[in-house]
């Protein structure tokens, strides 16, 4: 219920500010999840991993720019906004958005991930398959005709 509430609050419906921009020390590679994600607000994202590789996302929706939050019961991102959902690794799966979530360009430096906060990668195209084999794991946080 917790969660449901945060789901509600008018942080995520805001439109994302202008990014910053600029290398951001975030954690270890060891600590970031291969099942769930890392929200790091620092870089105004989420660090997860798949297959052995960090992925480090920046949680604007490439729809109209709200912050796009985890959900944690279905283990995918869902935008409160207009509906838009993405895999754990930021790749579209329906909804107005037209790419999959963007990420930064990352180093690790002194055994650190630090992404670019200045230097982001677009998300593929709506329609491009997911690489992934992640299916919905259990109930939505948003609601699914949401759009
Ligand atoms: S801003 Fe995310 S779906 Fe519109």
């Amino acid at each position: 219920m917790a969660g449901a509430a945060a789901w509600t609050s008018w942080d995520f419906l805001q439109p994302v500010a202008g990014q910053a921009g600029g290398p951001i020390a975030t954690v270890a590679p060891d600590v970031v999840p291969t099942e769930s994600v890392l929200e790091v607000p620092a870089m105004r994202g989420y660090l997860t991993e798949a297959a052995g590789e960090v992925v480090p996302l920046y949680w604007k929706c490439p729809h109209l720019g709200c912050k796009v939050p985890w959900c944690e019961s279905s283990g995918q991102f869902e935008c409160p906004c207009h509906g838009s959902v993405f895999n754990r690794i930021g790749e579209y799966r329906r909804g107005p958005a037209p790419r999959g979530m963007d990420k930064y360009e990352f180093e690790v430096i002194d055994g650190v991930i630090v992404p670019d906060t200045s230097k982001i990668i677009r998300g593929a195209p709506a329609g491009t398959a997911e690489t992934i084999d992640e299916p919905p794991r259990g109930p939505e946080c948003i609601d699914p005709t949401l759009e």
